[in-house]
């Protein structure tokens, strides 16, 4: 989609502030987007700023002849490719759950034929009222998204659910509605971060990888209709939306939770730096400094990728080689070591590229002998590109009737 365009409806909540954040991501995100404010709303916000962030006209009002004829709410229902109403507060989904159209959003949202996310917001008890629930139980039912609230600390001064997702969140929510689904039908296992080794209760073995590359492949995947299964050695980054999450720490729990899921699935990408070696023993104390030299003995962990491509079926596998040196050639005898459909080679020395960063450069390296150097792009396009190569993938196997 060249520039998607985010209709985004704001009610009367105390978290409409967070409401400019989403927008300021969006745009940047280079999508084109229109504001809907409730009357509420405007009590809380200023127009102006929402006008500012997105560049365009803020509409508030059905009955303005001015904006009717600027903005007009058919046109805003046509244009919409994802209409978003974040923060929703039980008001507006009580309207939204009975049909209701009495200002420019509700009719806005009657109009439209684009996908909607509701993104709730609201007093702890107010959201666990059962007339809110059934209404958002109805908005589910009539095919709305509907995002959880999040617990924490509430501007009225409880504790409990009830908070906006962060902006961030929401954002990837949209990016996931305006994705092409053409990874639907595929159950997809990932694997992302590093195992850690225990040397004994405070000390491990692990190594550099944040998981960064691992999610953004789950979160790609889970964007373009994939079910997602993300398997995570201890990482510092938050579960992505719309994925369920597997924690995991050491090779072995990782083995089990891959293996666990493996028969159902349609694909792996092991994108996770699992340790090859682990301590033979781990001590049931913390070890005691002491004079001289310290050996500790390493036994080897279970190559899982090897063992899965071992024992596929219908499965896709892809494995990742982290490379210090003669990258393609390195990669080419993981791909046929391990029985890899596609391995994508990472050069981990490059600027920009491999452990702890934002970006990566990698080259896919297929069975049929199909090299692809990628220049250094985000882990998202890396991922996207993965994705990409898998769904080509499916399409040849289809026309060899495979
Ligand atoms: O997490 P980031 O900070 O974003 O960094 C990304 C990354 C550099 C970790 C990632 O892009 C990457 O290259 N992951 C693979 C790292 C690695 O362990 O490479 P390897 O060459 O040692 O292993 C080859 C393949 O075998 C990998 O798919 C690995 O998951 C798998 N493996 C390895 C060892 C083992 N015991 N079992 C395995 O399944």
């Amino acid at each position: 989609m060249e520039k998607p365009n985010v209709v985004l409806g704001v009610t009367g909540g105390i978290a409409c502030y967070k409401a400019l954040e989403l927008v300021r991501l969006l745009v940047q995100d280079s999508c084109s987007v229109r504001v809907v404010m409730t009357r509420e709303a405007t009590e809380f916000v200023a127009p102006l700023s929402f006008q500012t962030l997105s560049g365009a006209p803020v509409g508030t009002d059905l009955f303005s002849l001015t904006q009717e004829s600027e903005i007009g709410h058919i046109n805003l229902a046509d244009s919409a490719d994802v209409l978003v109403i974040a923060p929703a507060t039980a008001n507006v989904i009580a309207k939204l759950a009975a049909g209701i159209a009495d200002d420019l959003l509700t009719t806005v949202v009657l109009a439209t034929q684009a996908p909607l996310l509701v993104v709730p917001s609201m007093n702890v008890h107010m959201l666990a009222h059962p007339m809110v629930q059934a209404n958002i139980a109805k908005l589910r039912s009539a095919g709305y998204h509907v995002m959880e609230a999040v617990a924490g600390y509430l501007a009225c001064g409880y504790e409990g659910k009830g908070r906006l997702p962060e902006p961030p969140a929401i954002a990837e929510e949209i990016r996931r509605l305006l994705r092409p689904k053409d990874l639907s039908g595929e159950k997809i296992v990932v694997t992302a971060g590093p195992s850690r080794e225990a040397l004994d209760p405070v000390r491990y073995i692990s190594n550099r990888s944040s998981g960064k590359m691992g999610y953004a492949l789950a979160r790609a995947a889970a964007r373009r209709g994939a079910k997602v299964t993300l398997v995570s050695g201890p990482t510092a980054l938050a579960a992505p939306e719309g994925v369920t999450t597997v924690p995991v720490v050491t090779a072995e729990e990782m083995r089990a939770a891959v293996l666990a899921e493996f028969d159902s699935a349609t694909a792996v990408l092991m994108a996770a730096a699992v340790a090859d070696y682990r301590p033979r023993s781990t001590a049931g104390r913390k070890m005691k400094r002491g004079d001289g030299n310290r050996r500790v003995e390493f036994v080897p962990n279970p190559d899982i990728v090897a063992e899965l491509t071992a024992r596929r079926g219908r499965q896709v596998v892809v494995g990742f080689a982290a490379e210090t040196e003669s990258l393609v050639e390195n990669a080419r005898q993981k791909l046929h070591r391990k029985n890899l459909d596609l391995v994508v080679a990472n050069d981990v020395t490059q600027e920009g590229s491999g452990f702890d960063v934002d970006t990566n450069a990698v080259t896919l390296l297929d069975r049929d002998g199909t090299v692809t150097p990628l220049p250094v792009m985000s882990k998202d396009a890396v991922a996207d590109r993965i994705c990409d190569w898998l769904l080509q993938h499916r399409e040849h196997s289809h026309r060899r009737g495979a």
